[in-house]
């Protein structure tokens, strides 16, 4: 796998050799044909020994054809073109904003050079260039900008380093997560024995609120099996999420899953078998208190199974695959209570099964590829959430089918929960100590809700039992909500073609989805005014979001103090506020009335860019360009250390 960083230079020198070593069997096998001629023409006619000789030639020739194809030149550069294909200007854009927009273009136009390299030589090279270490060097250009920490030599030889960071493609599931995260320092195994029973719960959001490392309790009381906490709880754990490295910002790494978002799908890849099929329990064997189920928190009405969990279904009128995420709790050894909120996808299609008067198959997963929870968290709408996680992925997502059902479910998930949801049988479920900080009013009056039969339990050998804490902001909940609904909103309003945004923030402070910032480049009179009544018309910003704040273009929109700057000045509340009366809300919402249904909220749009049709605009005090770069240069003199 990785190493440590090469400079560019060795990459070249070192890409040279690897290409060069590719000759040596052939010759040598060419050698040793010579020789077998000079013995066999003793004794057999030459006409015999010739026929003999080409055969072997072409046979030698034939396999070191097929072994320069398969394992060598010819894979990589095929593999070089597809990635050098799908690096966009958002990609970049990405890369290197924190190094200056200026070099976008600069890396724009090596990314082109690498394109036409890239395809001349995947269709014949031209002679006498040695295309692959001026491909490799070019990948490299655009990894070294990148500010790539984490790319490295791996096994396969120097031309594959290009490929591993930032571009990685390919699969990962929870366990490579979880190594990559111990690599890079973001993991804590926890080995002291740990009771399920509160106390993990309050281990982990002690780490989670102080942004600590991910934990792995390996000794959970009464059970052989770990439990995994505080996943996305730093944004640098996020950028490992996303094969990416570990100095994104949250705005980096949204704008990624953005730019990946909005192009085509890749559906999921079918096996015959995987890791999950390690373990497979039926009848008496089904129980779920055979995984380390935590209870949060002192009010919680039990164990919950599921925070860290999605749900897979059917729509039984378009066939399409869902994926959802809802909690779970632990109801008895064959049913999990399964909290799937009204009007969300998975209810409504949980309600055309029970208009045609049938159960819902349906399968709850944890692990797999980290991605599929996000993607399940996201409103994905007309299409599955695999096949989102296959663009994202730059690869398809691996399945296998569900036994009882035919559902698809990650081939290397470390449990899957198989049975049937009766939409007429609703069980008590609740309370949790929800991400918003608050219990709901079913801390008053249980709620009823779906509940899953299990019928059928599969499981990787050691499974590990994926879990958040929840609770108040900020843990890893909120940043994943952040992240998922900064990513889908920003992804929403691209394809409504408006131009200008440069940025989307829904921060995790305000549990990830109530508030979002949003930052344009104004261009016309009116746009900003745009682009606050198209956030609220969003799927994501139509659902829970309370407030919307545009700011202009030269603030980022997760760059808070700036934003309250430009609250605190160029907002006029009575120019820049509408106040929305009714919209879409959440029964989680404590802000509204108890005891009501809490569906419908008011919501805020606070415009806070300085009007684009005035001619006159405030003058910004701003330091003179010449000074500083002489202040900068003679630094040292001042005898003051770096600022
Ligand atoms: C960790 C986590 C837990 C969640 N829990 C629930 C839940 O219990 N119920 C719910 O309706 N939505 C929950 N959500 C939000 C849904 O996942 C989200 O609304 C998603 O779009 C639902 O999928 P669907 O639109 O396919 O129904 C949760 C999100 C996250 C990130």
């Amino acid at each position: 796998m990785f190493t440590t960083p090469v400079q560019g230079t060795n990459l070249v020198v070192a890409a040279t050799t690897y290409i060069d070593e590719f000759s040596k069997p052939a010759t040598a096998i060419v050698g040793t044909m010579n020789q077998m001629q000079q013995r066999y023409s003793a004794r057999y006619n030459k006409r015999f020994t010739l026929f003999l000789l080409i055969v072997v030639v072409d046979l030698v020739v034939l396999l070191a054809v097929i072994y320069l194809y398969s394992s060598s030149i010819v894979r990589p550069i095929r593999h070089l073109s597809e990635v050098a294909d799908r690096i966009s200007m958002g990609d970049l854009e990405a890369a290197v904003d924190m190094k200056g927009k200026g070099e976008v273009a600069v890396l724009a136009e090596s990314v082109e050079r690498m394109r036409t390299s890239v395809k001349t030589a995947s269709s014949g090279s031209r002679k006498g260039e040695k295309r692959p270490p001026l491909r490799a060097r070019s990948l490299w250009i655009i990894l070294e900008h990148a500010s790539t920490r984490t790319a490295g030599l791996c096994d396969n030889g120097p031309v594959c380093v290009c490929l591993k960071f930032p571009f990685e493609e390919g699969s990962m599931d929870l366990r490579d997560f979880i190594s990559l995260c111990e690599k890079e320092g973001q993991l804590k195994r926890v080995e002291a024995e740990v009771d399920w029973d509160l106390e993990l719960s309050h281990v982990s959001k002690l780490v989670e609120e102080k942004g600590g490392p991910a934990l792995l309790f390996e000794n959970v009381k009464g059970y052989q099996s770990p439990v995994f906490t505080g996943a996305f709880a730093t944004t640098q754990r996020l950028g490992l999420m996303l094969g990416k490295s570990t100095d994104l910002s949250m705005i980096q790494l949204t704008r990624t899953w953005m730019n990946s978002a909005v192009k085509e799908l890749i559906p999921a890849q079918e096996r015959k078998d995987g890791p999950i099929f390690e373990n497979i329990l039926d009848g008496d064997k089904v129980d779920v208190f055979a995984f380390p189920s935590p209870r949060f928190y002192e009010l919680d009405g039990g164990r919950f199974f599921g925070t860290t969990v999605f749900m897979v279904m059917k729509d039984p009128e378009t066939g399409e695959t869902n994926l959802g995420t809802y909690r779970m709790q632990v109801l008895d050894g064959k049913t999990v209570g399964v909290q799937i909120l009204k009007g969300k996808r998975g209810d409504r299609i949980l309600q055309k099964y029970r208009k045609q008067g049938r159960k819902m198959p349906a399968c709850a997963i944890i692990g797999g590829d980290p991605l599929l929870l996000l993607a399940g968290a996201a409103m994905v709408a007309g299409a599955s959430e695999y096949d989102v996680v296959g663009s994202l992925r730059g690869a398809p997502v691996e399945i296998v089918r569900g036994q009882l059902t035919g559902l698809p479910i990650p081939a290397s998930a470390e449990i899957v929960l198989e049975g049937e949801i009766d939409p007429e049988n609703l069980r008590e479920e609740g309370p949790f100590g929800e991400f918003i900080g608050y219990y709901t009013d079913e801390l008053i009056k249980p709620i009823p809700k779906p509940a899953l039969d299990v019928r059928r339990i599969y499981h990787r050998n050691n499974p590990i039992l994926w879990e958040t804490s929840a609770g108040r902001p900020v843990t890893d909940v909120h940043m994943l909500l952040s992240f998922t609904q900064s990513a889908m909103l920003w992804t929403e309003l691209t394809r409504m073609q408006i131009p200008g945004i440069t940025s989307v923030y829904m921060p995790p402070e305000a549990a990830g989805r109530f508030w979002a910032i949003v930052s344009v480049q104004q261009m016309y009179p009116g746009h900003a005014e745009q682009v606050g009544a198209a956030v609220i018309a969003t799927n994501t910003g139509s659902y829970c979001c309370k407030g919307v704040i545009i700011v202009d273009d030269d603030i980022a929109a997760d760059d808070l103090p700036r934003v309250w700057w430009a609250l605190g000045t160029r907002f006029n509340p009575a120019r820049g506020t509408e106040i929305i009366q009714r919209g879409r809300s959440t029964p989680l919402d404590p802000a509204l009335e108890p005891g009501g249904d809490k569906l419908i909220t008011s919501r805020i749009i606070m415009n806070a860019t300085i009007p684009y049709e005035w001619k006159v605009k405030p003058t910004e005090i701003k330091l003179s360009e010449d000074v500083l770069a002489k202040v900068k240069a003679r630094w040292a003199d001042y005898g003051i250390d770096d600022p």
